[in-house]
């Protein structure tokens, strides 16, 4: 039976507050960025042509018969087919981000959330929320090792979201809309090696890092009584301290340094990189009357792309 062709999508996300200690079970809170988006398409293919993934923005075209077991395109798919245990379809599965790669935005969550709601919608068994953030928590450890799962639940959610592994997850009351500035500082963010350089870190110094956790932890607590009661200076500050306690971690550069320093002088109330660090992206907290200030500093400044997000 030749089925209809179904698109589906999702967002990008930011960390607000607490990369990096959330791995080790503190609190972190994360907003999705609604307007940079994943999408996936899956239409019907002549019979007995299989699942074939087109990447549309790298070019690539796979047969998912033929896919690395650890291509996480394919590796999402056969998640998706086997939680509904289904036969794989003659389709075409395309995808498309907006989303910029290895750049703390959480484009590989993003890619393999669409991918995984438009594959389920077009064998016409969408998964819940909670199954399709648990599958594309299968496909983060591809990319990422020992990911959090912080990013494939704001994604599939798309809401602001308090996390904390093991614990339920807890959507986050905005009490005033907050307005960030985001900018690339492009330099590439691989995950898994900011990841891994804090676990070795860690390793040599175990005190020294849970005590740099804890205080990532109180600050996050902190932040979220900010962000309940619309307190933006509180939060702003909150940022900075954010972005020091990241840069003993060992996960800041010179270049967010730069960024977060230029958006401060610039009228942010505060700023901080925003994912696993070391290059990436960099949020600043902005007043409406000084958005437009941070956002020519931040260019100033290096910023290879710079956008603007509300969280509400
Ligand atoms: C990546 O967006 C956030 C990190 O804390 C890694 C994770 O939570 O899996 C750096």
């Amino acid at each position: 039976m030749a089925r209809s062709p179904v698109e589906a999508s999702a967002p990008g996300k930011v960390i607000l507050f607490g990369e990096h200690a959330v791995v080790y079970g503190r609190p972190a809170i994360a907003a999705p960025i609604s307007q940079l988006r994943a999408t996936a398409r899956v239409a019907p293919a002549p019979s007995g042509s299989g699942l074939t993934i087109a990447a549309a923005d790298l070019g690539a075209r796979v047969r998912l018969a033929e896919a690395p077991a650890d291509e996480p395109l394919a590796c999402a798919a056969r998640l998706a087919l086997a939680r509904l245990q289904a036969a794989e379809p003659d389709a075409v599965l395309s995808v498309h981000s907006a989303i910029p790669i290895a750049s703390g935005l959480g484009s590989g969550a993003a890619v393999a959330t669409a991918l995984i709601r438009a594959l389920t919608g077009y064998l016409g068994a969408p998964v819940a929320l909670e199954a399709l953030s648990a599958l594309v928590y299968e496909v983060e450890k591809l990319h990422h090792g020992t990911p959090s799962g912080i990013d494939n639940t704001v994604i599939a959610y798309e809401q602001p979201v308090w996390f904390q592994r093991g614990h339920p997850i807890e959507r986050l009351r905005v009490g005033a809309a907050l307005t960030l500035v985001v900018a690339d500082s492009g330099m590439p963010s691989a995950t898994r090696e900011a990841v891994g350089s804090v676990r070795q870190a860690r390793a040599r110094a175990p005190a020294r890092y849970e005590r740099l956790f804890d205080q990532v932890a109180e600050v996050v607590g902190l932040a979220r009584q900010a962000i309940e009661r619309g307190a933006a200076p509180t939060l702003g500050a909150l940022m900075d301290r954010n972005h020091a306690l990241l840069a003993e971690i060992g996960v800041s550069s010179e270049a967010l340094d730069r960024l977060a320093q230029a958006a401060r002088r610039a009228g942010a109330l505060g700023a901080k990189l925003s994912g696993a660090g070391r290059g990436g992206h960099m949020i600043a907290l902005a007043e409406d009357d000084a958005r437009q200030a941070v956002a020519q500093a931040l260019r100033e400044a290096g910023a290879a792309h710079v956008i603007e997000t509300t969280v509400a």
